[in-house]
């Protein structure tokens, strides 16, 4: 059994991908399986949490006791996070939120235009910034996002934590090998802490990482 760090704590993740609707059998969408969203929500049950898991897959089984809320699209993963974040202690947005939602989603399936141009064009509109809103109206949880990154990894991942102002970034390289990221078994990550700290952690597999992860959370204090 584990130290239990977060006993009596109530932590929300959200995990998974946003699908945006283009018409009834179409949408935009990502990589990111939920595995490490939902390994982060294991963990933390393991280290005493009580957990609620906002996902948008249905392909992972959930960790015992632990309360889920599906989403499928950015807004009603900000409607499901505004509303489990109030009584949080913890807030973790390991989701992968597409920054941008199609403006016209089609109530018919979109025929193939003959005879015309060869192009067709997708009006997109800019997605609220889910985390940012959720850390500007914090009261005292602690807010933790993720910065997935192809480049530079440290420096996007500490201008997202000042932007965004949150108390953790979790800086995952991606895109780079096949090794970390989305939709792998482990991963690479390295804590930002708002206090200035940077907790390197191994490649390991996102149960270890998310174990690790809280641990670091947990024991951290951070000079409000
Ligand atoms: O699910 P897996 O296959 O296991 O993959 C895991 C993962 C790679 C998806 C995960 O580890 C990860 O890095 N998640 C964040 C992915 C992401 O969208 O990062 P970002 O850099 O675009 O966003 C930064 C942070 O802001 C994230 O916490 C994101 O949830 C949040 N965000 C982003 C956009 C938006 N409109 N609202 C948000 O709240």
């Amino acid at each position: 059994s584990y130290p239990q760090l977060l006993a009596n704590k109530k932590v929300v993740i959200s995990a998974g991908a946003t699908k945006e609707r283009i018409d009834p059998v179409r949408y935009i969408t990502n990589d990111s399986s939920g595995k490490m969203g939902y390994a982060m929500a294991t963990a933390a049950t393991w280290l005493g949490a009580d957990v609620t898991l906002v996902s948008s897959t249905q392909r992972l089984t959930a960790p015992i006791n632990t309360h889920v809320i599906p989403f499928e699209n950015a807004l009603e993963l900000q409607t499901a996070m505004e509303t489990e974040a109030k009584q949080a202690d913890y807030v973790m947005m390991v989701a992968a939120v597409s920054d941008y939602r199609v403006a016209h989603p089609q109530e018919q399936k979109i025929k193939k235009q003959h005879h015309q141009s060869n192009q067709l064009t997708l009006e997109l509109i800019e997605n609220p910034d889910i985390l940012k809103g959720l850390a500007a109206q914090k009261n005292q949880q602690i807010m933790i996002g993720f910065a997935a990154e192809t480049e530079n990894l440290i420096e996007h991942a500490q201008a997202k934590l000042q932007r965004k102002k949150v108390d953790w970034i979790i800086a995952n390289q991606v895109g780079k090998n096949h090794q970390t990221g989305f939709n792998t078994d482990d991963n690479q990550v390295t804590l930002l802490s708002a206090n200035g700290e940077r907790f390197p952690l191994p490649l390991m597999s996102k149960l270890e990482t998310a174990l690790a992860a809280w641990q670091i959370i947990a024991q951290t204090p951070l000079n409000k």
